[in-house]
C-alpha cells in the first residue's frame, strides 16, 4: 500500500497530474483544512458512511472510510456525523425512493449541525434525471459524485471546502483504474477485492451497464499484489468481484482467464479460501469448472442467476442462454463438484412473462433445488429496453407469482441446508453471536451459517466444527478439535 507519498507532496503547490499522487496531495491537502475546522469546532469531526446495494458497494464504501480516515475524520456509530456519505443502488425502483426518504432525515440533522456536510454517490448518481432532483429539491446535498470517480474523494472534498454551493462530479464512463489508495476493511479475516468493473451484457431489464460503464480488467499483477498483501494482513478469505467475472482479461493487454487467476490466487500462502460473484450462466467456462474442481482454497459454493426459467423470456431479458443449456450446466457443474451449493437470482414479472412462463421458472426451481435464491419483482427501469416492452405485468399478478416462488424457494433451501447435519466442517468464525454471547457465529466454506460455544478469541480463526442440528438456514454446532 502506497502510504508515505503525502509528506512529499504537502509543500508543493501544484497538484500532481498522475495518480495516486494526486489524491495523496488532495487527501494531504483536506487534512490541512479539516484540521482547522476541527480547532473551530473545538471537538474531533466525524464521518459515517451509509451502503445501499451490492458486495460492489461495500468495496467502494470500504475506499472512501479509508480516504476519510486519512484525512483526520473519526468514524461515527450512526448517521449523526459531521460528514455522511450514501454510496446509492439504483438496480431495483425501491432502492431510489429509500435514499430519497432518508434524506429528508439527514437535511433535519444538517439544520442542527453546522458542520454537517452531505454527500452522494454510486450508481444512482450516474442516472441523469436523479441528478436534476437533487440539484432542484435537495439544495442542502454537498457533493454529488458516481461510481467511476470514487478514488477522488479527496479531490472532491478540497472543493467542498472550498466552495459554497453544491459540488457535482459524474462521467459517463472510464477507462482509468487508480490503485494504490487507502482502504479501510470492514473485517479483518476476510476482504473483498476488485477484479472488473461495469459490465457489457446489457441484459434488457438491467440499469448496471448504463451507470457502472464498459467492462474493464484489473491487472492479474495488481489484484494478486493485493491478495498477498491481504494475505499478509491476516486475511484468511477473499471475494473476487466483478459484475460477470467470467468474462475477466478479455480486454487485458496480455489477456488472461477468469480460471487462470483463481489458481494464481490459490498460490498465495495463508489465503485459505477464494470466493467470486457473479458469474454469468453463457461464460461459465469448461476450464472455470475444472479450477473450481481442482483448487481446493476454491470455495464449493457457485452464485449462478437463473433470471428467469422460460426460454422465451430469457432471450427477450437478451440472456443468451436456454433453460436446457441452464440445466444442462448445472449438471456439469454436479458431476465435477457432487457437494456443490448453487444459489440464484431470479426475477418474476418481465413484461410479457405468462403464467406458463413462470411455471417454466418453478419447474428449474425445482430441478436445481437451489441453496438458496433472491428473489425480485421486476422492476421498470428508465432507459433499459425492458422499460418500453409492452405488457408490462400488473402489480397483483407479479406479487401472486413472488409468494409462490418465495414459497417453492425457501422450502427447498431448507432442505438443502438440513444435507450437511452430523458433518464435521471448517468454519471461519465472523463475530460473537447478537442474540446469544456465549456463541459465537462463523460460516462454512458452502456459505451457510453456524453458530457454536466459543470465546471471542476465536474471530477470524478457522475452526472444525460438528454440525449438530440444523435450524432452516443455519446450523448448531459443536467445536472439534
Ligand atoms: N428488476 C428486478 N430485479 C433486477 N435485477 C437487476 N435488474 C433488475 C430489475 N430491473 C436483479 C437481477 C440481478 C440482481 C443483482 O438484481 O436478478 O441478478
Ligand atoms: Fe445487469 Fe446482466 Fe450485467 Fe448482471 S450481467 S449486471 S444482470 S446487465
Amino acid at each position: 500500500m502506497n502510504t508515505n507519498t503525502t509528506d512529499n507532496f504537502s509543500q508543493s503547490l501544484q497538484a500532481p497530474e498522475a495518480e495516486p499522487e494526486r489524491q495523496y496531495y488532495f487527501m494531504d491537502r483536506a487534512r490541512q483544512l479539516l484540521r482547522e475546522k476541527i480547532r473551530q469546532a473545538g471537538r474531533p469531526l466525524t464521518f459515517c458512511v451509509v451502503t445501499f446495494g451490492c458486495q460492489m458497494n461495500a468495496r467502494d464504501s470500504e475506499k472512501l472510510k479509508g480516504i476519510l480516515e486519512r484525512i483526520g475524520y473519526v468514524k461515527a456509530q450512526g448517521e449523526e456525523a459531521d460528514f455522511v456519505i450514501y454510496n446509492t443502488c439504483t438496480v431495483r425502483e425501491n432502492a431510489n425512493l429509500r435514499v430519497y426518504g432518508r434524506l429528508g432525515y439527514l437535511h433535519s440533522l444538517k439544520k442542527k449541525n453546522p458542520h454537517m456536510r452531505i454527500a452522494l454517490c454510486g450508481c444512482m448518481m450516474q442516472e441523469p434525471q436523479v441528478v436534476e432532483k437533487l440539484k432542484k429539491s435537495y439544495r442542502f446535498v454537498d457533493l454529488v459524485f458516481g461510481t467511476h470517480n470514487i478514488y477522488k474523494l479527496a479531490e472532491l472534498l478540497v472543493q467542498v471546502f472550498e466552495q459554497d454551493s453544491m459540488v457535482v462530479d459524474i462521467w459517463k464512463d472510464t477507462d482509468r483504474i487508480v490503485e494504490d489508495l487507502p482502504v479501510d476493511r470492514k473485517y479483518s479475516f476476510k476482504s473483498g477485492v476488485n477484479i472488473m468493473f461495469g459490465c457489457n451484457n446489457f441484459c434488457s431489464y438491467c440499469i448496471v451497464p448504463y451507470v457502472r460503464g464498459r467492462e474493464r480488467s484489473r491487472r492479474p499483477e495488481e489484484i494478486l499484489k493485493e491478495i498477498g498483501s491481504l494475505a499478509r494482513d491476516g486475511v484468511k478469505e477473499v471475494m473476487l468481484l466483478g459484475q460477470n467475472v467470467n468474462s475477466y482479461g478479455k480486454n487485458l493487454p496480455e489477456p488472461m482467464s477468469f480460471a487462470a487467476l483463481l489458481r494464481k490466487a490459490a498460490e498465495i500462502p495463508g489465503i485459505r479460501r477464494i470466493r467470486f460473484m457473479t458469474s454469468h450462466p453463457k461464460d461459465l467456462s469448461e476450464e472455470l469448472i475444472r479450477a473450481m474442481a481442482e483448487t481446493p482454497k476454491v470455495c464449493p459454493h457457485l452464485h449462478l442467476p437463473l433470471q428467469s426459467g422460460s426460454t422465451r423470456i430469457l432471450e427477450k431479458m437478451n440472456r443468451r442462454y436456454t433453460k436446457e443449456q441452464y440445466l444442462e450446466l448445472v449438471g456439469r457443474l454436479r458431476k465435477a463438484m457432487p457437494d456443490i451449493s448453487l444459489t440464484t437470482d431470479i426475477i418474476v414479472g418481465f413484461p410479457g412473462e405468462t403464467e406458463e412462463d413462470f411455471l417454466e421458472t418453478l419447474d428449474v426451481v425445482e430441478k436445481v433445488r437451489f441453496d438458496s435464491a433472491f428473489t425480485f419483482l421486476y422492476s421498470r427501469r428508465t432507459g433499459t429496453p425492458a422499460a418500453s416492452m409492452e405488457d408490462q405485468i400488473p402489480e397483483e399478478v407479479m406479487k401472486d407469482r413472488f409468494d409462490r416462488l418465495l414459497k417453492r424457494v425457501q422450502d427447498i433451501a431448507r432442505e438443502c441446508c438440513a444435507r450437511f447435519q452430523g458433518q464435521t466442517k471448517d468454519v471461519l468464525v465472523e463475530q460473537v453471536n447478537e442474540q446469544d454471547p456465549t456463541l459465537v457465529t462463523g460460516r462454512m466454506d458452502n456459505n451457510l451459517l453456524v453458530h457454536f460455544p466459543g470465546e471471542p478469541s476465536l474471530i477470524g480463526r478457522m475452526v472444525p466444527v460438528h454440525l449438530d442440528s440444523c435450524r432452516g438456514f443455519y446450523y448448531l454446532g459443536t467445536r472439534r478439535d
